[in-house]
């Protein structure tokens, strides 16, 4: 699995992964396309959430693989893949970013970028996966947002196109570890809090614990009053 053959760029879209989704509705993307906008009018975030990215400034792009053939039970191993590509790509510019669970990736307190993964099932199958990246590059200004950028964190102008090189040759290479034993102990050790007290909340209200790992199957462990809790996506929240 290889990605950034084809490289399609776009002035202005509503969202780079609905532009592929689409694309595969009419059987017209080939596996490893990456689509990258200058602007997006309706950027998705997690959480049926918005991503903001001032036009022109950021990187906006996906990518689709197909052929992926993993059962969605390991789905996490994709997350891991990009969250640690996008954190070595950063290394490679002197940037260290660390992994804020699930696939936000930080820079000391703030982030950096967002990564949004739609699956295409077949079954129990994932048969292919749409990427979208969002890496904040020259914006400075994040208004109310605790965000930062790679101008903000080098104090220089990058050039947009070249931090998407740099990430397709980071993850063609990564991607050829999905099935190694390493991953998991390379994504803990970038896991943003982890073995550190801090204030999370879940359905019973504020509390402080300690991120100590995560399960095969991207669940958060977490230590709440010495005792081990297991969470999903939306069962938990850093405060
Ligand atoms: C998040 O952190 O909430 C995920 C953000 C993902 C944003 C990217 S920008 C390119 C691609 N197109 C979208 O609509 N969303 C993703």
């Amino acid at each position: 699995m290889k990605i950034g053959q084809k490289i399609i760029r776009l002035d202005c879209v509503d969202s780079t992964n609905n532009y592929i989704a689409n694309l595969i509705k009419e059987g017209a993307i080939s596996s490893g396309s990456v689509i990258m906008a200058d602007e997006q009018f309706a950027g998705k975030g997690q959480r049926n959430a918005q991503w903001l990215s001032s036009a022109g400034e950021n990187l906006t792009f996906s990518f689709f693989l197909d052929g992926v053939n993993l059962s969605v039970e390991r789905q996490f191993l994709l997350t891991q893949i990009v969250s640690l590509s996008i954190v070595k790509m950063l290394k490679n510019r002197e940037v260290n970013a660390e992994i804020k669970w699930p696939n936000d990736i930080y820079v000391k307190n703030k982030k950096i970028a967002g990564i949004l993964i739609e699956n295409q099932l077949r079954g129990s199958l994932i048969k292919s996966i749409i990427v979208g990246i969002g890496l904040n590059i020259n914006q400075t200004d994040f208004g109310k947002f605790s965000a930062t950028s790679l101008r903000l964190e080098k104090d220089e102008h990058c050039v947009i196109h070249d931090v998407l090189l740099g990430f397709i040759s980071v993850f063609n290479e990564k991607i050829k570890e999905i099935h190694s034993s390493n991953l998991q102990g390379e994504y803990l050790g970038k896991m943003y809090q982890r073995n550190l007290t801090a204030n999370y909340k879940d359905k019973t209200g504020e509390f402080e614990g300690e991120i100590v790992g995560v399960k095969e199957n991207g669940k958060l462990i977490l230590l709440k009053n010495n005792i081990e809790h297991h969470y999903n996506l939306k069962e938990i929240s850093f405060l």
